[in-house]
């Protein structure tokens, strides 16, 4: 269960269905009336004592509207710094956005069902349970296939009762209320994309997911495949997704995803013209920058921090924003063009993968988010200072869930980070980016002397073109004990650009722009990619606030022997909404891990 160091809200014994997960499904019924059965005590019980925690004063409290319950001395320490993002107050829950609000609002409501008592959720325990394996995808035999169909079909069955949270809509608006702006924490709409709650968030939602699917078939050991578009083999749709008829199969998929076409994991709307075999090597080529390179440091690869008052979209990690984003975008239909009039009467807003409010509406988003769950296991086990965050914001932060018995609950972040402990583990698959260091292709360095500085080109009012500039280091030549202090960061401040448009730009390093037009991303001179796809943002206004991307170069700048050197080349390539990216100023940095 929760930590010890915060003392629940609410007082509450386990519900007596956690320890029998497998209930029939009539007495589920009775559980989920049954109030006996999870005892929620609200009033007595809250002193002000119970809500103190050992990082201080829990705003959430007072958010969920019990302030009247505290004393003044309890209200004092407010301005302590704690402040993790609460889970949802669902009487917050209004009306989803599909992108942004001069769109037509998502046609129905994605809020949940209301619990009984909304204001007395438990904290979710743990019910025993054994560890099995989820498989990866291309690999799985007929009769787990069978299983996993039926436990969908049998899902969508439940959707006939419009109140049974574990039905396939249901669990689907999910996704669609965290992140297309249903919820409102602090007086600013919840998002659980583009921040250090990427991770944790999807980890608890797959995890209810898949324990709904076993209840659904008796099988208390059924687990989730997972997509392992990481390794070639896996470099496609999983073919189970691809039956016409079968209750793994979504009509609302771009096309070209069918038949077994390979995944450009770097896909931003544009279809490359390039043989498959340069495809996956490229996919290689992003998995090994965005695991290794571009995430020496634990909020490089989480996404940056996401508190109670933060605005929403702080930024992104690596894997967030490749291969996660493009995968959806790559699975869902073609969005029609912003000014366009859709061919056949009806806009496409990406549906079902491209879009975050349908997301969850094809099978296969469970399927990806397998994949990128064992990504966040596969990082930490490359180790070094590839570990779990410490801070108490992230830890404490919480969600909301209901169950596969449909009892609600309220989970902590600290309480995800080990998934053998949530009973599961990932099959072990070769990870071939992770020895896919790219080589090379520049003999020395290129003359920095006739490239414009970094101040002459920015800010940069639009990106239509390649740009290239030359920009100074703080330091060179540092020593390994430098570089394991402080990693060295090119930094693009304030990068602006429509919010509902694709976005994907990419960064090379000491080379010349003429050679980076083409799609060959296997070579040591390719830093990453600054990527955005349409959303929903805080701020109402398209020309939002910017956010600052940040490139690990330390090792980049070993890989192409640049070390030493004062100026570097640095040229900027877009591939997509090039021309609505804005960036004031450039910046090299050294920043603490
Ligand atoms: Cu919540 Cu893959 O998105």
């Amino acid at each position: 269960m929760a930590s010890s160091s915060t003392i629940p809200l609410c007082t509450t014994t386990t519900p007596s269905s956690s320890s029998s997960f497998f209930a029939k499904p009539s007495q589920l019924f009775l559980q989920g009336r049954n109030k006996q059965s999870f005892k929620v005590s609200c009033n007595a019980n809250n002193t002000g004592e119970h809500d103190k925690n050992l990082d201080g004063v829990d705003r959430r409290n007072v958010l969920l509207g019990l302030g009247g319950l505290y004393g003044a001395a309890n209200l004092a320490p407010l301005t302590a710094t704690a402040s993790p993002i609460p889970a949802p107050d669902l009487k917050s829950c209004s009306r989803a956005q599909i992108n942004f609000p001069e769109d037509p609002p998502v046609p129905y409501s994605c809020c949940p069902p209301k619990p009984d008592d909304m204001d007395c959720v438990p904290y979710y325990k743990f019910p025993p349970m054994t560890k099995h394996i989820r498989p990866p995808a291309h690999a799985v035999d007929e009769e787990y296939i069978e299983k996993y169909q039926l436990a969908t079909s049998n899902m969508r069955g439940l959707d006939t009762n419009p109140n049974d949270p574990r039905g396939f809509k249901q669990q689907a608006n999910i996704h669609c209320a965290y992140c297309n702006g249903a919820y409102m924490i602090d007086g600013k709409k919840l998002q659980v994309h583009e921040s250090w709650l990427f991770f944790p968030f999807h980890r608890w939602y797959l995890y209810f997911y898949e324990r709904i699917l076993g209840s659904l078939i008796d099988d208390p050991t059924f687990r989730l495949p997972y997509w392992n578009w990481d390794h070639p083999k896996g470099m496609r749709l999983p073919p189970m997704f691809d039956v016409p008829g079968s209750s793994l199969y979504d009509e609302r998929r771009n096309p070209h995803v069918r038949n077994g076409t390979i995944i450009d994991l770097g896909f931003f709307g544009e279809e490359t013209k390039t043989t498959q075999l340069q495809t996956m090597t490229n996919n290689l080529t992003l998995m090994y920058r965005q695991m290794i390179t571009n995430a020496p440091c634990p909020l490089l690869f989480f996404g940056k921090p996401y508190r109670l008052g933060s605005d929403i979209d702080p930024g992104a990690g690596t894997i967030e924003n490749i291969p996660h984003t493009p995968v959806h975008i790559w699975t869902g239909t073609v969005a029609t063009p912003k000014g366009e009039q859709p061919i056949d009467g009806v806009r496409s807003y990406g549906e079902d993968m491209g879009n975050f409010y349908s997301a969850g509406l094809d099978p296969v988003f469970f399927c990806h988010h397998g994949n990128v769950d064992r990504m966040w296991n596969e990082w930490k086990a490359i180790g070094g200072k590839r570990r779990d965050l410490a801070d108490k914001d992230w830890l404490n932060s919480e969600f909301f869930f209901y169950d596969e018995n449909r009892n609600p609950w309220r989970v902590k972040v600290r309480d995800c980070l080990d998934s053998k402990k949530m009973g599961y583990d990932y099959a072990p698959m070769p990870t071939p980016w992770r020895n896919f260091k790219p080589k090379k292709t520049t003999s020395g360095k290129v003359p920095t002397g006739s490239l414009p500085p970094a101040s002459k080109v920015f800010p940069l009012a639009k990106m239509d073109r390649a740009i290239s500039f030359s920009i100074n280091r703080p330091a060179s030549s540092r020593t390994p004990q430098d570089k394991n202090e402080q990693e060295e960061m090119l930094t693009f401040n304030n990068v602006k650009h429509d919010k509902l448009e694709y976005i994907r730009f990419d960064v090379f390093l000491n080379t010349d722009k003429t050679v980076n037009e083409d799609h060959e991303l296997h070579k040591a001179e390719f830093g990453g990619s600054y990527t955005s796809l349409p959303h929903v943002h805080a701020d109402h206004n398209s020309c939002a606030k910017g956010v600052s991307f940040q490139l690990a170069i330390t090792e980049l700048l070993e890989d192409i022997g640049l070390e030493d050197e004062e100026t570097i080349a640095v040229t900027m390539v877009p591939k997509k909404g090039g021309e609505f990216v804005s960036i004031e100023c450039v910046e090299i940095k050294l920043e603490d891990c």
